[in-house]
């Protein structure tokens, strides 16, 4: 079963050819908001024509505005070799690596490099296999027939092909292909002329023409890979088993910029390309003022990726400084994004992000609970909205109500068992509710002295 997620929903970001919202039905998850995803639809072409490496963009908003969500239908229709990554910004604070190190790996997430690759394939029909197995059985020698319509060759096989053919039980008739410089087979068909051979044909046997031409060809192969993996993968203390660990710690400055020449060594040679990817930086506002002096730095280097922030904060104070800021960002870092707002929904939006909601999370609401709903995330917070859609199911299960539908009574319920923020603010302030304050704890140190 796929986890549903707070955003499992979020397909892309719902735009056509000419950047406008595509009608509800096809709109990929995405409700309203409709400024905001235009000019996100408006970076993503700009990223994707590499005209855009190097920016910042800034989301700024109030809380479940659909900051997160927008830059997920960003990223989803990136296309698959565009490195895309997203950190918290509190992510940086780890006891592990220093925090400019955690952003580094961050950036260097988001930078793809494309490698082109000449490999040479032998392709053709399997005319016959012969294996030599010497007396000791300690050795296997062996050798490949292998024809086109045109051609017919004879490999010597070692035993490491040898073992790979058996393996994928390759015998003669079959068509098939070998990677020369990584042994790999692939097994393409059964050839049409053997299409009589009941002995050796299944019921889903596929059979293909035999190859014409030469059987050895070369072909172009393309890996995308990160700056970080290349990174990881060159770092002897590491090794690459620590990309799956995910335990790569710190990686030494110098071995990144032997990295980054070689980079660029085969960018000049034409064997390499670079692919600017987008590193998204939620709730920015929590990086301090060393962060983001680096963040400054980082941007004008000639590798960097498109960087998205997000932030709901307005003004607010510089984490490290006495300063107060607009969304708790430094002018000077401030001065060089592009701002994009997000704006508080409607309440039809709100009604269709809870009905899509409810659907990716295969719960009915009756009509009524739909509208109560809806005034509930008006008046508190969307996100508390879409939190309760589950809480309720389990409470309509639970008196069995009929289908499983959601009703009035089950949301009220929900209601009352769950505070909101603006609840939560009110109760503790009331000061009833004998929980310790930091205020309170001072006046007893104050008693005590
Ligand atoms: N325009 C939208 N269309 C569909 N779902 C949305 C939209 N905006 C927000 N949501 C959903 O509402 C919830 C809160 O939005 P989120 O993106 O987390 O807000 P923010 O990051 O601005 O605080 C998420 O579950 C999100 O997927
Ligand atoms: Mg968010």
């Amino acid at each position: 079963m796929e986890r549903i997620g707070a955003h499992s929903h979020i397909r892309g970001l719902g735009l056509n050819a000419l950047l406008e919202p595509r009608p509800h039905a096809d709109s990929e998850g995405m409700v309203g908001q409709a400024k905001a995803r235009k000019a996100a639809g408006l970076i993503l072409k700009m990223v994707r024509e590499s005209k855009i490496a190097g920016r910042a963009i800034l989301m700024a908003g109030p809380p479940s505005s659909g900051k997160t969500a927008i830059a997920l239908g960003m990223a989803q229709s990136l296309g698959p070799d565009v490195p895309f990554t997203m950190i918290s910004a509190s992510e940086v604070y780890s006891l592990s690596m220093s925090k400019t190190e955690g952003l580094t790996q961050a950036f260097r997430r988001s930078i793809g490099v494309r490698i082109k690759e000449e490999t040479e394939i032998i392709e053709g029909e399997v005319v016959e296999i012969q294996i030599d197995r010497s007396l000791t059985g300690a050795q296997t020698t062996g050798r490949l027939t292998i024809k086109t319509l045109d051609m017919e060759t004879v490999y010597d096989l070692g035993t490491k092909m040898i073992d790979a053919l058996s393996k994928e039980k390759v015998i003669a008739g079959d068509v098939i292909s070998i990677d020369r410089a990584s042994g790999k087979i692939n097994k393409l068909g059964r050839s049409y002329t053997r299409s009589r051979d009941y002995d050796a044909t299944g019921a889903d046997t596929r059979f293909v023409q035999t190859p014409s031409g030469e059987i050895q060809t070369r072909k172009e192969v393309v890996h995308t890979v990160t700056l970080h993996e290349i990174d990881v993968i060159n770092s002897r203390t590491q090794g690459f088993l620590a990309l799956f660990a995910g335990d790569t710690g710190e990686i030494k400055p110098e071995l990144r910029a032997q990295i980054d020449s070689k980079v660029s060594e085969w960018r000049e040679e034409g064997k390499a390309e670079i692919v600017p990817g987008v590193l998204f930086i939620d709730e920015v506002h929590m990086l301090d003022i060393e962060c983001f002096s680096f963040l400054n730095r980082a941007l004008e280097q000639e590798l960097a990726p498109l960087v998205i922030m997000a932030s709901n904060r307005g003004m607010a104070r510089i984490r490290g400084t006495k300063y107060k800021s607009p969304h708790g960002l430094p002018v000077d870092l401030l001065d060089r994004v592009l701002i994009i707002t997000t704006a508080k929904y409607e309440p039809e939006d709100i009604e269709k992000i809870i009905q899509i909601r409810c659907t990716e999370e295969d719960t009915k609401l009756t009509h009524e609970a739909l509208n109560i709903l809806t005034s509930m995330a008006m008046s508190t917070t969307l996100r508390y909205a879409l939190n309760l859609i589950s809480c309720a199911q389990v409470a309509a299960l639970k008196r069995k109500s009929p289908g499983g539908m959601v009703d009035v009574e089950d949301l009220r319920k929900c209601y009352t068992f769950f505070l909101d923020e603006k609840r939560s603010v009110q109760w503790v302030g009331e000061g009833t509710a004998g929980l310790i304050g930091e205020h309170e704890e001072e006046s007893q140190h104050r008693m005590e002295e």
